[in-house]
């Protein structure tokens, strides 16, 4: 897409900040997940989620416009402290793209933004999680030189 721009989230965009999260975040889960919690659960989880990480300092969340003031994709770009090495690491916490305008190439742009964010602010490792069952995105990343370091392994009782 050629004309594509991107800014700052404002207090406007709050309704459709938190759409594309609820949806990412679904699609995130799994079927067994989806059934045991329920939609409603997962958007008030997500509420609190929002409340605790974007009062810490670093967030950017980006909106990616097109040529006709479309929001077509979002970024929230921040950081984090890895567990392991105790070095706070640029951390992309959501890329999506609203999906008519999917494989357009704004997902690619979207995390070389996150990436120029990244080195801008003197950062050495820019991370992200993505659910094991989210190919396409695991493609886009891969695509962009992310490897993966660690895996998360969870049995339901
Ligand atoms: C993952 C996601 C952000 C990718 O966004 P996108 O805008 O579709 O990404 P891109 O267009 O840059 O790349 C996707 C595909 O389009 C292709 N593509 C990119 N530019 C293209 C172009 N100009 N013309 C045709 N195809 C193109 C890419 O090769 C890629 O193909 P592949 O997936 O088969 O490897 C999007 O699918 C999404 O929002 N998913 C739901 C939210 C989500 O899961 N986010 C990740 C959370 S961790």
């Amino acid at each position: 897409m050629a004309d594509l721009r991107f800014r700052p989230a404002t207090r406007a965009d709050d309704p459709f900040f938190r759409e594309m999260e609820f949806q990412t975040t679904w699609d995130s889960l799994d079927l067994e997940e989806r059934e045991a919690l329920g939609a409603e659960t997962v958007r008030e989880a997500l509420d609190l989620t929002h409340e605790l990480l974007l009062n810490r300092p670093g967030n950017r969340i980006v909106i990616a416009e097109n040529e006709a003031d479309e929001r077509v994709g979002l970024l929230w770009f921040g950081v984090n402290r890895n567990l392991i090495t105790g070095e706070e690491e640029a951390w992309v916490y959501n890329v999506s793209v609203v999906p008519a305008f999917r494989s357009l190439g704004i997902g690619t742009r979207l995390m070389e933004h996150a990436e120029s964010l990244a080195r801008g602010g003197g950062f050495h490792t820019l991370g992200l999680m993505v659910s094991s069952h989210n190919a396409g995105a695991q493609r886009l990343y891969e695509r962009l030189a992310f490897r993966s370091t660690n895996l998360v392994m969870r049995k339901r009782l």
